[in-house]
């Protein structure tokens, strides 16, 4: 016997303009809903379910993409920069796109095969992008053309609450950009001691009230584990209110994200892998959006100068223009460095 139909409600809106991540299905439909997507991407925000790429012109004019080049998007998200970077590798080249997401990773695939990417010309994994040296060597490349790594989470990560990345939603303490992965950030909590999440709050994002908010957070632990953004919110806000609260709170996810993903150290063995991977003439650009990742990419950068690794690397910092600024804040924070492979391999 058929299993009984169960008809579900979509869920209704609690007033007029919908708040709810859940709530906003127009703006996670662009295909039916193309008027309301425009309306919020004119208000200067993104669309609930999607991410808005960041300085494209200047990515393409570094990255110089040619039909027949083989690239790596290292960070697909949403996909919009490899919907910029692949059509120009066409006829002939190919893109490797990577993302540890397993579940918007199989969206952003969705989408691009609708669009028209095939198998031959669009390969997409779930990796982590440390691992860029096996995943070529499984598709028997020694190299490729054109790298790009847009660090951090994307807004479809950040906007849903059930992942725990923003203080502005509540939800689960969770903040892994892979679930099935590692421990959720409320487990990771229950284990350190004072000390070591000021450390924490330090190394990962340069919190200048470390110890007074570490000591915040584990006294709300102490009297209750803290399963939730709203109670970590609460611990951060009651040590740091009336100094730079907001900002406090929005450093110490972004610390605790860090930890939790290991962020740090999967850049560190990208950096250090990556000109092996990159064919001489090869460009590379990354998008960073704090100090700890610049300064990581800066440093080896640098490095790979001296080394004769790359013939030449970007000399500052590219940031978003006025324009991009106004249309999405999130660009304000990010930071676009580049380097050009040497003729040796
Ligand atoms: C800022 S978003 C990329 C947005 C994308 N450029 C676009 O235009 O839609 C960063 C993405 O990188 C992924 N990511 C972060 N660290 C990663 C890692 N070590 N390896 C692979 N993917 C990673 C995240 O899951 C997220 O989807």
């Amino acid at each position: 016997m058929e299993p009984p139909k169960i008809h579900r409600r979509r869920p209704r809106y609690s007033g007029k303009n919908p708040r709810r991540f859940e709530e906003k299905y127009k703006e996670h439909d662009p295909a039916r809903y193309p008027d309301t997507v425009q309306k919020v991407l004119e208000s200067g925000k993104t669309p609930a379910g999607s991410h808005r790429p960041i300085m494209v012109a200047e990515i393409l004019a570094i990255l110089a993409p040619q039909p027949g080049e083989i690239a790596v998007d290292a960070t697909l998200g949403h996909g919009g920069h490899t919907a910029e970077i692949l059509p120009r590798l066409l006829p002939g080249g190919k893109l490797f796109a990577l993302d540890v997401d397993p579940l918007e990773l199989p969206r952003t695939e969705a989408r691009l095969r609708a669009a028209g990417f095939t198998e031959d010309a669009l390969v997409v994994q779930q990796t982590n992008f440390a691992g860029l040296p096996r995943v070529l060597a499984a598709h028997g490349l020694s190299g490729v053309d054109v790298v790009l790594a847009d660090l951090g989470c994307s807004s479809m990560q950040f906007d849903n609450p059930a992942r725990g990345f923003s203080f502005k939603l509540d939800g689960p303490l969770d903040l892994r950009m892979n679930p099935n992965k590692g421990r959720p950030a409320s487990t990771l909590l229950a284990t350190l001691d004072e000390a070591k999440l000021a450390q924490i709050l330090v190394e990962n994002s340069d919190e200048p009230h470390a110890a007074r908010i570490a000591q915040s957070i584990l006294h709300a632990q102490a009297r209750q584990p803290i399963g939730t953004t709203r109670a970590l919110t609460a611990a951060v806000r009651a040590a740091a209110s009336g100094v730079d609260g907001e900002t406090s709170v929005r450093r110490v996810f972004q610390a605790l994200r860090i930890e939790v993903n290991e962020e740090f150290a999967a850049l560190e063995n990208f950096l250090r892998v990556l000109p092996g991977c990159l064919n001489p003439g090869g460009r590379v650009a990354i998008l960073t959006f704090h100090s700890g990742e610049d300064r990581r990419v800066k440093k080896s950068f640098t490095a790979g100068l001296g080394a004769e690794l790359f013939t030449n690397v970007a000399d500052e910092v590219i940031r978003a223009g006025s324009e991009e600024l106004r249309a999405n804040p999130r660009s304000s924070s990010a930071k676009l460095r580049w380097a050009v492979r040497s003729g040796a391999k």
